[in-house]
């Protein structure tokens, strides 16, 4: 192990002072500390560096007991009918509605609460309802996820005219001129709708809200996919009056799983068409008529038996999260992040080659608590990503490794062209991600699988030190000297989240 990475407590200890002199406002997060030792104490019990905040969120230990708790304590039944079970159950759910509304500053006037089972099926609603048709438009953002990118299958098969907004390199931000162009092309008068992420879960990238208000006054109607950005940022759908708004709950604060909502802006509701009915979308159906009434408001999106029994704990959740408060929340992952992003500049061979390069911002402006990077050896040649993963394992550092669902940005990162990339979809069988990696490797020389480390509210500065000392261990090294470290099975390796 080389000298440098065998760095002692007091090295951290003073690391740690000099990071409070540039970052003074994580001293006034020390409530997350705290909590670090009560609720999340696991991480430090089984000395794990959590590092995957915008994959998922950590749960507390808290947020279990209340669940548990409160359903030891009643009868639950399947909501929606007057017997007693299902009256409290009920209640329970419209009440996680109100909670939802007041954590993201709106109310039942403005907006309605569908509860899906994560932000992929809330933004599916809005692709199999939208009423795309020859003469509309879809405009993307291409640093979308692919629950975003998806949609435009659905507006390319009713006609509607499908336009990307491209990213700038190296800084992975829409390119406004571009945007605007797209934006302009638009019929007012046809149903367009612009679809973009609050905040990047590739680059960290924050787009700007403006952009909502900007859209729309050009005749679009815009769907925000706030998924990466809800977890450690306030988001006040009052001010900034999104159409549609998508989130999963787990992103934002661990417990439960498969559970999400769309927020859709009540004077849009009737613009949306479902393609299909199902038990609880409707109010009648007949079958000798081949007829049916579709239910009002949200029911008439949630198909089937919601997650009824879950769906309390989003209450839950959403309370543990306003109990710390937002903005606690936002300034520790700001500070970390800064100093993740100082250190990482500094990394260098001795021979004065970089070890890392990021990918996006390299400061704090408009950017997320998401770090995004490729690993180089002494000579410059690229560490794969799935090395890195396998021995930030060994080092029992949870982090990410791929595409992370956003193709579009790690096609500007590594600037591939469209002609390279469209020749990789002319075969029948298609392929897997491992392989396109392995293509593009041998075609372009770059290894596309890139590094993510993101950071949340239970993160601390051990974490973070703990990421530079393990990258540091790289420094002057041979990519020759990875070569022995298989990838995981295939199966593994489906670009995800
Ligand atoms: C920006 C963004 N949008 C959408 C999603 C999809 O979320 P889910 O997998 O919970 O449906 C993710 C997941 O990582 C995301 O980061």
């Amino acid at each position: 192990m080389p000298l440098d990475s065998i760095l002692s407590t007091s090295d951290e200890e003073k690391a740690f002072e000099e990071f409070l002199n540039k970052y003074p406002g994580y001293g006034d997060t020390s409530a997350l500390d705290d909590l670090r030792r009560t609720e999340y104490g696991r991480l430090d019990d089984q000395d794990h560096v959590y590092l995957d905040y915008t994959g998922g969120g950590l749960y507390a230990e808290s947020q279990l007991r209340d669940h548990i708790t409160l359903l030891r304590e009643n009868i639950f039944g399947n909501p929606h009918s007057h017997n007693p079970s299902s009256m409290a159950m009920t209640k329970l759910v419209e009440r996680a509605r109100i909670a939802v509304l007041d954590h993201f500053k709106t109310t039942g006037e403005d907006y309605v609460v569908v509860f899906t089972p994560n932000a992929s099926g809330a933004l599916k609603l809005v692709g199999e309802s939208y009423p795309f048709r020859p003469g509309g438009r879809f405009a993307l953002c291409a640093d979308d996820h692919n629950s975003v990118n998806g949609i435009r299958e659905y507006a390319r098969e009713k006609g509607a005219a499908v336009d990307y907004s491209p990213l700038t390199s190296p800084d992975l931000r829409m390119d406004m001129d571009r945007l605007d162009k797209i934006l302009d092309a638009a019929d007012p008068q046809a149903d367009n709708l612009f679809a973009f992420p609050a905040q990047s879960n590739y680059s960290g990238v924050k787009h700007p809200l403006t952009l909502i208000e900007r859209a729309r006054s050009k005749g679009w109607d815009v769907l925000l996919d706030a998924a990466a950005f809800a977890p450690t940022n306030e988001l006040d759908l009052g001010r900034w009056q999104p159409d549609f708004a998508a989130f999963s709950f787990y992103k934002i604060f661990g417990y439960p799983t498969g559970i999400g909502a769309l927020l859709v802006r009540r004077s849009l509701l009737s613009k949306l068409r479902r393609p299909w009915f199902a038990g609880g979308t409707v109010k009648i159906v007949s079958v000798k008529a081949r007829e049916h009434y579709l239910a009002d408001g949200e029911a008439a999106f949630e198909d089937g038996t919601i997650n009824y029994l879950g769906i309390p704990a989003v209450e839950i959740g959403l309370r543990h999260i306003n109990n710390i408060g937002m903005h606690i929340i936002g300034e520790r992952v700001r500070c970390l992040t800064g100093w993740l992003l100082d250190q990482l500049a500094l990394l260098k061979h001795s021979n004065g080659r970089p070890l890392v390069r990021v990918h996006g911002p390299n400061d704090l402006t408009m950017r997320g608590g998401t770090i995004t990077m490729s690993f180089f050896d002494v000579d410059g040649r690229p560490v794969s990503g799935a090395v890195v993963e396998q021995l930030a394992a060994q080092s029992n550092i949870s982090l990410r490794t791929g595409c992370f669902c956003n193709p579009g940005s790690g096609e500007a990162t590594f600037q591939l062209p469209k002609s390279l990339m469209e020749q990789f979809f002319v075969s029948e069988d298609g392929m897997n991600f491992s392989e396109l990696v392995a293509l593009i490797n041998e075609v372009q020389g770059v290894d596309v699988s890139a590094v993510r480390i993101s950071v949340g509210l239970a993160s601390n500065f051990s974490d973070v030190y703990r990421f530079i000392q393990f990258a540091t261990e790289f420094r002057d090294q041979s990519a020759e000297r990875y070569k022995n470290i298989t990838a995981p099975p295939e199966s593994a390796l489906r670009d995800a989240a």
